[in-house]
């Protein structure tokens, strides 16, 4: 029955154990990550674009490789989660469907442009070091596919993250007009890169259920306040000022106070009136129907092996 059902699934969840695509599920649950999930990978596809925009403008062939690499596992990273999110019954035509139609969401921080190349190192720091503090605790996600993709991705990102410390470093012990280049692209970068964890915990109409269900693990505050510890020595160690004159440690906490955020700007970028919500979406579109012919190429190759009339 329904309701037995229920129970074993509330079991395997009491008990840390994985969900996988053939077991029972709630439709919420179920409807949740896909929708998690889908968004999920469309962050890491329009991700893309932001960086792929300087790969023929790196400073360096090392850079220009670093660069492609990063760029590249970005697009494994969409596929891997496309894929997973097939095993809970949506197609990835109906996924890029909701993309393409703007109906579905991706990571606000893709709506800001990157117009130096100080970005490359402002993302890699700021954006995939708030992507590895939310994403490490999604390894342990109740629903199987989606735990172990968020593994290989951490290792990734984690990578991804070094990378961008690095160009940060590089231009923090250049010349003077370097340094300014780092810490101006920091002072554009920092604050919606607190805002990639998440509405607060009181506006987040998700976390509860989620955090319940165990898919996620710890709420949007909890993060952004782990984030915030992290990238503060980060800070000091590269010599760049975080644009917060809030941020100061709290002996009694034993955590760093941060200001407030520009929720309003948040939900702006939500709505689509972010700097480049039109460009990228402009741009994913152009990109898939130039990509038409792939399709029907790889379509017609699989017709050709399904009617086993290989040459
Ligand atoms: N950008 C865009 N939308 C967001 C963001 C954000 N930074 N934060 C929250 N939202 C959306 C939620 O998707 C939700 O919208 P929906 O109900 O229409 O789907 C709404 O705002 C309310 O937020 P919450 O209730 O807090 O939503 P949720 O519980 O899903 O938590 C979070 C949001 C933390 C982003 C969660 O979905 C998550 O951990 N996702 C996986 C990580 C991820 O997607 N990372 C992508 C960026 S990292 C990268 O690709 C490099």
């Amino acid at each position: 029955s329904e309701a037995s059902k229920l129970a074993a699934f509330d079991a395997l969840i009491a008990e840390n154990q994985r969900i996988e695509p053939s077991d029972w599920m709630p439709e919420a649950y179920r409807k949740t990550l896909v929708r998690q999930m889908s968004q999920h990978a469309h962050s890491e596809i329009i991700g893309m674009q932001p960086e792929g925009n300087w790969i023929t403008r790196a400073p360096s062939l090392k850079r220009k490789a670093i660069l492609m690499a990063k760029v590249q596992d970005e697009a494994g990273h969409g596929l891997y989660l496309y894929s997973a999110t097939e095993t809970l019954g949506i197609t990835r035509d109906e996924m890029l469907d909701q993309l393409h139609t703007g109906k579905a969401k991706y990571s606000s921080i893709f709506n800001y442009l990157a117009p130096s190349w100080a970005d490359m190192g402002s993302i890699g720091w700021l954006v995939d070091g708030a992507a590895i503090a939310n994403q490490v605790p999604l390894c342990r996600a109740s629903y199987g596919p989606y735990g172990r993709a968020m593994v290989r991705i951490c290792k990734e990102e984690s990578f991804h993250q070094r990378q961008g410390f690095e160009i940060l470093l590089a231009l923090m012990n250049g010349t003077e007009a370097q340094q300014r280049m780092a810490q101006e692209s920091v002072d554009r970068w920092y604050a919606p890169a607190l805002m990639m964890f998440g509405p607060p915990d009181a506006e987040s109409p998700n976390s509860q259920q989620s955090m319940a269900w165990k898919i996620k693990r710890f709420s949007n505050d909890d993060l952004r306040q782990r984030f915030v510890d992290m990238i503060v020595p980060q800070a000091e160690f590269l010599g760049v000022t975080l644009p917060d004159p809030d941020l100061r440690w709290n002996e009694d906490r034993g955590h760093y106070d941060f200001g407030e955020l520009d929720w309003d700007e948040f939900y702006a970028v939500l709505r689509g009136s972010g700097q480049a919500n039109a460009l990228r979406l402009a741009k994913r579109r152009a990109a898939h129907d130039e990509g038409a012919w792939v399709r029907e190429a790889a379509r017609a190759y699989a017709e050709r092996a399904a009617s086993s009339e290989r040459l």
